[in-house]
């Protein structure tokens, strides 16, 4: 018969008035007024039970939390061995009471960092009204933050999903149908960039121009093909090359996980031109780089651009899950049935959105991003000109910012992050020789100040 383990979390006055308990103890059946009724219900299922007091749940629940999770999760993430716990404005704190500054925020997702009283509140009063409901009925949320997105961007419709994948799937489908109906192309190609990313769904990870995650996923999504980012003699000639059957060109405005890698304003607005040529689509992925954080609420503002589609996710819930695909009216080519979501908009997840960008507007979040994206970008480069044998460059927009290293150091970003969290500062990679900077854009002047700091810590950990 499976054992299964439970440990329970008790104040030491409890702990202390037990009865000593031998354990592990299968079947523990233990009379307590205090606990008796989760004893009794655990007592219920064939059971190992311990009983601890909260100093020794702190000493094990680290690496106890980690050995369950890997055993019961699927290891599809190289996770780095800390245990997350909770978190509070850019701040988190893992399972042994170890605080950090948190330069990921989700990975550029926690736009108002943790905890936001704005957030707590969304969360909290939609929760208590309606927190569903179906896509086969109206409820005001969605049709706000459409309203919000429509007023605040060159989009004209919304359509709300759940992640970046999905809205990119979405894109990817209007784009087909948009090809099909309008453009009279049977077999549309959309051209992608090289070290893009857009997904991991079948669809998205084939647009994204990365082989590395495409390998054991063969067949792929026909139908896209890759062109090197920033890159105008390849644009213009992968455009010849699809003559009539180009549907769309799907760009993002800074390449996010390919290496924070900025686009080119003389390139966007070849492409632009271009798609206004042959009639394809300009698909803009905002899905990391849009709402707020590069400094202005869309990525493709920094371009001179606007496309006719774009998608967004991470940023928007700030941490709640949410996605949303948007058009302008020309290539709102959708009609019922075409496409659908269950919790796509739901209210709860609209009500937070709301409440993001509204916080945002209201705390001049955007232009927060710029000044602190440019005392962070000129700190990196100070540190980088003390380390030039491991440090290269520095580049980014707003706070999306890449500290890229040296190809001939021996140092990884990888080895950064790992630095960086024993100095107390958690980083993400963004390829193999690229630190990504994206903090919840409610980040401080002092803040930036401190992870500089530890930046110089971690990176003088190297010479030692
Ligand atoms: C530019 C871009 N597009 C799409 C995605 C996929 O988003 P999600 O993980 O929410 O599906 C990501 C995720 O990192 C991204 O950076």
């Amino acid at each position: 018969m499976t054992s299964l383990r439970h440990v329970i979390k008790i104040d030491p006055w409890i702990f202390d008035s037990l009865i000593p308990l031998q354990k592990p103890r299968e079947h523990s059946y233990i009379i307590h007024n205090k606990i008796n009724s989760i004893i009794t219900f655990l007592s219920m299922s064939p059971t190992t039970l311990e009983v601890q007091s909260q100093a020794q749940v702190d000493a094990i629940s680290a690496p106890d939390a980690i050995a369950e999770f890997n055993q019961y999760v699927m290891s599809t993430y190289a996770r780095f061995p800390i245990a997350l716990e909770r978190g509070e404005g850019c701040r988190v704190w893992d399972s042994t009471g170890k605080e950090y500054l948190d330069f990921v925020a989700g990975i550029a997702t926690c736009t108002l960092g943790h905890a936001h009283p704005a957030m707590v509140k969304a969360v909290t009063e939609q929760i208590q009204t309606l927190h569903h409901a179906s896509n086969l009925f109206y409820f005001a949320p969605q049709g706000q933050l459409a309203k919000w997105l429509v007023q605040n961007s060159c989009a004209d419709k919304a359509f709300f999903c759940n992640s970046g994948a999905e809205a990119n799937e979405g894109a990817i489908k209007l784009a087909r149908k948009y090809a099909h109906t309008k453009l009279g192309i049977d077999e549309p190609v959309i051209l992608t960039a090289n070290a893009s990313f857009h997904g991991r769904t079948l669809a998205t990870v084939t647009a994204t121009g990365q082989p590395k995650y495409h390998k054991n996923f063969a067949p792929l999504v026909a139908g896209f093909d890759y062109i090197p980012y920033n890159d105008i003699a390849a644009l213009e000639a992968a455009v010849k090359k699809y003559e009539g059957r180009l549907a769309a060109i799907m760009l993002e405005p800074l390449q996010g996980e390919g290496g924070v890698n900025p686009g080119d304003r003389a390139y966007f607005a070849r492409v632009r031109e271009l798609c206004d040529e042959t009639k394809a689509l300009l698909i803009i992925d905002e899905v990391q780089v849009g709402m707020g954080r590069s400094g202005m609420l869309w990525g493709y503002e920094n371009l001179g651009i606007q496309p006719d589609v774009f998608t967004s996710a991470k940023g928007l819930g700030g941490g709640i899950p949410i996605g949303a695909m948007m058009c302008k009216s020309t290539c709102d080519v959708f009609e019922a049935g075409d496409h659908a979501s269950t919790f796509g908009g739901n209210p709860f997840a609209c009500a937070v959105a709301l409440a993001v960008s509204g916080t945002m507007v209201k705390d001049n979040l955007i232009a927060n991003a710029r000044e602190r994206g440019q005392q962070l970008r000129t700190g990196l480069q100070a540190i980088c000109d003390r380390y030039p044998q491991h440090l290269a460059s520095v580049r980014g927009w707003g706070l999306i910012d890449g500290l890229v290293l040296q190809e001939s150091s021996n140092i990884q970003a990888r080895d950064v992050v790992a630095s960086g969290i024993e100095h107390g500062l958690l980083l993400v990679p963004a390829g193999v020789k690229v630190v990504r900077f994206v903090p919840p854009l409610t980040v401080s002047a002092a803040e930036i100040d401190q992870a500089l700091a530890i930046v110089e810590q971690a990176i003088a950990a190297f010479e030692a």
